[in-house]
């Protein structure tokens, strides 16, 4: 398969992240929740941040232990930095749920699956293209949750942000992979 036609395959990863962004936003986008509910709204959005992150701790994890990440021990090292990261993340969405009085889902299937669905006849640097796009989804949508976030939760808010500061260094990691990779 040629590479043109390799780029414009489906990234299922992307759409997963999407699904999960359009979801929430709906959650945002609703009508004012009455304070009774507002833990509620608060727990949802949170688990989109749980979902996000399972899918991501997926991801990187089949990546780093992926052939070419056995074979290129740069990029395994670096697949398995960013899944602890992204495990770091989880814990953290996990427990502010919880703190939240909510119960943290671990169980989102379809997008867990559509995360780490194997494309064999994907080149490595497609597979690293397509993180750099779901990447850039998951830094949009936190970067959406801290706004909503900025006016009723500083804790909640902080978490996101700390959290983001992580996600925007794995983009510039993935984007030095990237060059590296095609030289
Ligand atoms: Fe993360």
């Amino acid at each position: 398969m040629e590479m043109d036609e390799q780029a414009r395959a489906p990234n299922a990863f992307l759409q997963a992240i999407n699904k999960i962004r359009d979801d929430a936003r709906a959650v945002m986008q609703g009508p004012a929740p009455q304070w009774l509910m507002r833990r509620k709204v608060d727990v949802a959005l949170l688990q989109s941040v749980l979902d996000a992150e399972i899918a991501c701790v997926l991801r990187y994890t089949m990546i780093s232990v992926s052939e070419t990440g056995l074979r290129h021990a740069a990029i395994g090292a670096e697949f398995q930095e960013q899944a602890n990261d992204e495990r770091r993340h989880m814990s953290l969405a996990a427990a502010r749920i919880e703190e939240l009085g909510g119960t943290p889902d671990f169980s989102a299937e379809t997008a867990f699956r559509a995360a780490v669905k194997r494309d064999v006849v994907k080149d490595f640097s497609v597979h690293i293209r397509e993180n750099l796009e779901a990447e850039q989804s998951v830094i949009e949508h936190y970067r959406e949750l801290i706004r909503f976030f900025g006016t009723r939760d500083a804790e909640t808010c902080r978490l996101l942000e700390d959290i983001v500061r992580d996600e925007e260094d794995h983009t510039s990691d993935i984007e030095d992979l990237l060059a590296s990779y095609r030289n």
